[in-house]
This record gives C-alpha cells, structure tokens and sequence, in this order.
C-alpha cells in the first residue's frame, strides 16, 4: 500500500514537480488499532529541513519538526510513537482535528430547525470536541498524499453519517494540510452536510517551541490579535456576553509572557489559560487575519497563527497530567500550549454568536495557518 501510494504520486506528477517527489511522502506503519485497523504515518518535508508527521487516526500531526534560530531542528508538538498512545488515557486530543463540533456544548443539547438533539457528556456537565467513540480525532480518515509545486501535505477525508455521536446529517469533511517553503502549516477545511448540522472544526496540536517535552510554555511571549473574549460559567460555558480583555490577565494585544499574570486563573475552573478570543478581524485580501504570535526566547522560535475563523481557543496544557509521550519524553501540566482557531464554544446555543450550523447546498470551510520563523 505504501508502494502503491509513492507510485501513484510518481506517475500523477509533472515533469516540472519531479523535484518535489524526493521530498515527499513514504507512508510507514504506525501500529494497529484496538479493533485491528491498519494506522499509517505519513512524513511530508520542505525544503528548508522542516518535517512535519500525520497519521490517519483523527486526522492528526504526529511530529513536527522546526528549524531554531541557529537552524538546529526540533519536534514542537506532544504526541506519541504510535496509534496505541492515541488511544491511551495519556491523549487529551493530541494533533488532531476535532469535531463535529469543537469545544464545548452546554449539557450536550441543542436544537436545529425546532428538533432537539442530545449528544453525550463527556466533559460534566457538558459535551466536548464532538463525543465519545466516533468524535473526528477517533475515527480512521481516508488519507490521499499530495506534492505540488505550492506544498506537500495530506488530504484527509471523512464521512460522518447522520446520527453519528447524536448529530444530524451525514456530513462530508475533507481536512488539508499542506507544509510549503515559507515554513507554513496550512490547514484547509471543507464540509457539506444533507441535513442542516452544527459543524466546528479544530486544530488540537500541543505546541512547546522549545521541543515537546520541555518543562513549560509559561516562559514563551504570547500575542493576541484580541480585544475582547467570551466570558463563561465555571463549567466553561460562554454567558453570551462579549467582554473586553482590557485591565484583565487575558490582555495579549501587546506581546506578553505567559506565565506573568496565570497565577489568578490558577484559582478558577479554567485552571489557567483555557478561554476563547474574538478575533479582530482584519479582513485582508487573503481572507487571513493574524490571531496570535508566539515566540520562545529561549529557541528563537516564532509562530504566527493566521486564520479565516471567528475566534481562538487559547489552552495553556493545564490539564497535561505527566503523561509519557514521543520518545519517553514526560508531558508535565502546562508544558504545551493549544491554540485552536473556531467558531465560538457553544455556538449552537448563542444566537448572538456567529452561527455554526451548516445547511445542504451550503459549504463549510475554513482556513488556519501556523508559520514558522526566528527571531
Ligand atoms: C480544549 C479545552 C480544554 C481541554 C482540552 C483537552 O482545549 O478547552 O478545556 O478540555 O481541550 O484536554
């Protein structure tokens, strides 16, 4: 399957993007699942050395590997050797796409077109990042490697049939990564649905830009496009209300450490950074605004996360519990920081919010961007 899948990106691919093909992609074995299927690990590279790893368990980013500011190359996402560590206690959604709807539900229930919905709690008293069994980070996708002259990445298919998880509809999702040389991740999201659904997708990768498996985030400077947030309840369930970032410990618009002002939020059921910005939205041509910069001092490290979406999860790993990860490495709480562009928590139940539900003829999509550069 591996060889059939190099040979067909060999023989699909022009003359002019010959170049890109010893770059690209060489499927391997990345374990099997509890009920037997085939996981694979997909490597992608660019040519400035960047790699970046997925698997077509959840659609998820295995490894990522960044140059620092001397060139040196580290892995700056938590994850693990293989599926059996995806399906272990230790994976609080690693790399993966969550889905069908990121984020939190209050009690796990909704309405769309006057018909009530109950999906699980899995997060009391709430539903979080789409369910139990069949969330998008669990169930096996449909992977389709691809080398242009733009970036090589993976295309991610699946199809959600309708009363999955309890939501209705059958929905068609195809998720993108593609790595180019200007040292971006770009991820592409698409959906469509036969029956009017509520849809968030996210991007769940841990990012330590020292290296996973670094001690803490609390020492990387943090900037958010943000002038304002959703406040919540202690169950992380937005009031509705849209609230100023001003005089508060959630004021990212000025580049700020992490860790300088946590220790109140410490004290509250967030247990740190766990709280969604609105972004300010710039509107450029591109349809991408920047949300949030990151840089690490200690590496040179930065990222700038861009996006098409609404609003920005900012998680600052605090419920990392030590768990082992890639290579042994230990996992401590607030070692990785989230930074998931979506629509905001519990949408579905926020008409003032903007709206998460997809209707038939309509198309889902979304676009998040993680750069990578030094200073
Ligand atoms: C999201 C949530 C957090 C936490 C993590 C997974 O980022 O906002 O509260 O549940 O997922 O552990």
């Amino acid at each position: 399957m591996a060889r059939f899948a190099s040979v067909m990106l060999l023989t699909t691919a022009s003359l002019a993007n010959f170049a890109v093909q010893a770059i690209a992609v060489e499927p391997r074995s990345f374990g099997k699942t509890k009920d037997g299927k085939a996981a694979k690990l997909y490597t992608v590279k660019n040519k400035n050395g960047m790699i970046a790893k997925f698997t077509d368990r959840g659609a998820t980013l295995v490894e990522l590997h960044v140059p620092d500011k001397n060139g040196k190359l580290a892995d700056v996402v938590l994850g693990f050797d293989d599926v059996s560590g995806y399906e272990s206690e230790g994976n609080q959604y690693f790399g993966c796409t969550a889905g069908r709807v990121a984020n939190r539900i209050a009690k796990g229930k909704f309405s769309v077109g006057g018909k009530e919905y109950s999906v699980a709690v899995n997060n009391e008293p709430n539903a979080l990042h789409g369910g139990v069994k069949r969330s998008f980070d669990k169930v096996m996708w449909n992977a389709m490697p691809f080398a242009k002259r733009g970036g090589s990445g993976i295309q991610f298919r699946y199809v959600s049939p309708d009363g999955e998880e309890g939501y209705p509809g059958t929905l068609k999702v195809e998720v993108i990564y593609t790595l180019d040389d200007s040292n971006s991740l770009t991820i592409s999201y698409h959906a469509t649905t036969d029956q009017a659904t509520p849809v968030n997708l996210t991007h769940h990768s841990y990012f330590n830009l020292s290296g996973a498996g670094t001690d803490t985030v609390l020492d990387h400077v943090l900037t958010l496009n943000c002038k304002s947030y959703t406040p919540t309840d202690d169950t992380l369930i937005p009031s509705g209300k849209i609230a100023p970032v001003r005089g508060t410990e959630l004021d990212f618009t000025k580049a700020e450490v992490i860790g300088k002002r946590i220790k109140s939020l410490i004290e509250t059921a967030a247990l740190g950074y766990d709280h969604n910005f609105v972004i300010d939205q710039e509107k450029p041509a591109s349809g991408l605004t920047t949300a949030a910069t990151v840089y690490d001092p200690t590496s040179g490290r930065v990222m700038t996360v861009m996006t098409t979406e609404p609003g920005i999860q900012f998680y600052s790993g605090n419920f990392l519990f030590g768990q082992k990860g890639k290579g042994g490495k230990e996992y401590k709480k607030r070692s990785a920081l989230c930074l998931e562009t979506q629509h905001y928590p519990d949408s579905v139940n926020q008409p003032s919010f903007p709206s998460t539900i997809l209707k038939p003829g309509d198309k889902y999509t979304h676009k998040c961007v993680y750069r990578f550069s030094n200073k």
